[in-house]
């Protein structure tokens, strides 16, 4: 069993702003998104994992490199424009040869990981397994309609949807997916859909099995979906991972999962209430509360500032008096603000933006 990492596609834009690097090197939890899916990967027992990379793939192999630190063996694979998620694993077919493969798009989360793909495969042997989950906006995703445990059809996008179980971004396939894939023609939007190839899989008499994927999955192509899967993966952590490397004063209170790494320094009358992260090397000065739900990258300075469900990438620096909320906050960002504001701010802020308020 191979693994392919998909994360190419459009790239470095999370609409509407711009942030350095990859999208999928944006931190969630101060880890990057993609690390997600390779240990997922991993903790399913695989071994040889392809990173599909788009024309803009700046930090990717800088950070993962051979993949020895998630003890995985990576290989890259070039797919340059993103002409969609089945030209993806065309391009992937020599790193796969005749392996099955589970398929992860690089942007998303699962609570659960992988590992439950793989038993089904081990069990059934199928030609591919699919995860679905419910959702609220259908017309929004692939949609497989059921018959009992059976597909009856499958519709990318569909304007009048026969259900709202929607395909999430985790699949499993063997070789039987790559001449149906051949076979295929560039969609209305110009890519290879990989909807389209299980739905012809199917007609073809290929076995399916649908997945119904137990906790949470996210997509996360927003802002917004960034926030609420920092919120979902913190929530999750173990306890062990909050772990206090930095320095915390006496006077600063903490409660709930903290995590605070080295060279951190808490100032007396700080306050954390977790489930917060906060990266190495940065300050939290008096008059700070930070959490719940709040993620703190490394080197951020924090001053007088409130600030709850929200992603501070490295390097930002806010000084208040402030109240944020529902913010995610660019690296290098700069906020300074003089007088107390009546109500919280929400910030959605690209890298190195300025704020004087
Ligand atoms: P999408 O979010 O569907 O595509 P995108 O990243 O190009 O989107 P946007 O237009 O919003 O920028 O992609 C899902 C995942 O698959 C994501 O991790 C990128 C990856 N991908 C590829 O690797 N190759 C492709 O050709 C496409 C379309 C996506």
């Amino acid at each position: 069993m191979k693994g392919l990492l998909l994360a190419g596609g459009h790239g470095t834009r999370l609409r509407p702003l711009t942030f350095t690097g990859n999208k999928h090197m944006i931190p969630i939890a101060n880890q990057p998104i993609l690390f997600y899916g390779l240990k997922h990967l991993a903790q399913a027992g695989i071994q040889e994992v392809g990173i599909v990379l788009g024309p803009l793939h700046e930090g990717i192999r800088e950070a993962i490199g051979t993949g020895l630190a998630f003890g995985l063996r990576v290989t890259y694979i070039h797919q340059g424009d993103p002409k969609g998620l089945a030209h993806a694993v065309l391009c992937a077919r020599e790193f796969l040869g005749n392996d099955p493969f589970v398929m992860y798009l690089g942007d998303n989360l699962l609570q659960e990981g992988v590992t439950e793909f793989v038993r089904i495969f081990e069990r059934e042997s199928p030609d591919a397994v699919v995860g679905v989950t419910p959702v609220e906006v259908p017309q929004q995703y692939g949609i497989v309609e059921l018959d009992g445990d059976k597909i009856r059809s499958i519709e990318e996008k569909p304007a009048k949807p026969r259900s709202n179980l929607a395909l999430i971004g985790v699949y499993l396939f063997t070789p039987a997916i790559y001449p149906i894939i051949s076979a295929l023609t560039p969609s209305g939007r110009g890519e290879l859909e990989i909807t389209e190839a299980i739905w012809r899989l199917h007609q073809a008499g290929g076995r399916i099995v649908p997945y119904a994927v137990r906790g949470w999955w996210k997509d996360t192509g927003r802002p917004e979906d960034l926030l609420h899967a920092n919120t979902l993966v913190l929530r999750s952590l173990p306890p062990a991972s909050f772990d206090q490397l930095g320095e915390v004063s006496a006077g600063a209170k903490l409660r709930g999962g903290v995590r605070i790494g080295a060279g951190t320094v808490v100032d007396d009358g700080v306050e954390i209430e977790g489930p917060v992260v906060i990266g190495s090397g940065a300050r939290l000065r008096a008059g700070t509360r930070v959490g719940p739900e709040t993620s703190v990258g490394d080197g951020v300075v924090l001053d007088s500032v409130s600030v709850r469900r929200s992603i501070i990438l490295e390097g930002a620096r806010i000084e208040g008096p402030l109240r944020v909320v529902d913010s995610l906050i660019g690296r290098n960002v700069a906020i300074t603000s003089r007088t107390p504001l009546a109500s919280e701010l929400t910030l959605i802020l690209g890298d190195a933006a300025q704020i004087r308020l």
